[in-house]
């Protein structure tokens, strides 16, 4: 008699198991995940717009260059235990005719040394 119920139980243990699966499968994938790069949405952010004037100074100062920050032409955040900012920037060349060229910019604020570091400055691109 109670076999009958079988095939029964047995979807509903599937739809039930399903409905877990597909309430923690967005949590897995989601935005707690450590190696997704977040996009700038407001380039002109006072904060992305401090970074990127760091780049070029810190640039000036290392290499002897005489850039001058114009603005933000895209850039990414990857959220980690510091913060790591991938910018494309504009900048004018002082040195030579203010000449506006792209740079690909890459700084690091950690956070426990307040902190922020020139990873890399490329460019022009
Ligand atoms: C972008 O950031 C700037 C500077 O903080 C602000 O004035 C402007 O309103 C922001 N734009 C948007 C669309 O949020
Ligand atoms: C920064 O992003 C650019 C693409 O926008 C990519 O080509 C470059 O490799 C990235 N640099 C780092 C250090 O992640």
């Amino acid at each position: 008699m109670s076999s009958s119920y079988q095939p029964l139980l047995f979807t509903i243990l599937v739809f039930f198991l399903g409905s877990i699966f597909l309430e923690i499968s967005p949590a897995l994938g989601g935005k707690t995940h450590v190696d997704s790069w977040a996009p700038v949405k407001n380039l002109s952010e006072t904060k992305m717009v401090e970074i990127g004037k760091f780049a070029v100074e810190k640039h000036n100062n290392e290499a002897n260059a005489k850039l001058v920050f114009q603005k933000l032409v895209k850039g990414k955040v990857l959220q980690g235990y510091g913060t790591e900012y991938n910018l494309t920037i504009t900048a004018k060349d002082s040195a030579h005719n203010d000449i506006a060229k792209n740079y690909l910019v890459v700084v690091v604020d950690a956070q426990f040394m307040n902190k922020l570091r020139l990873v890399s400055f490329k460019g022009p691109v």
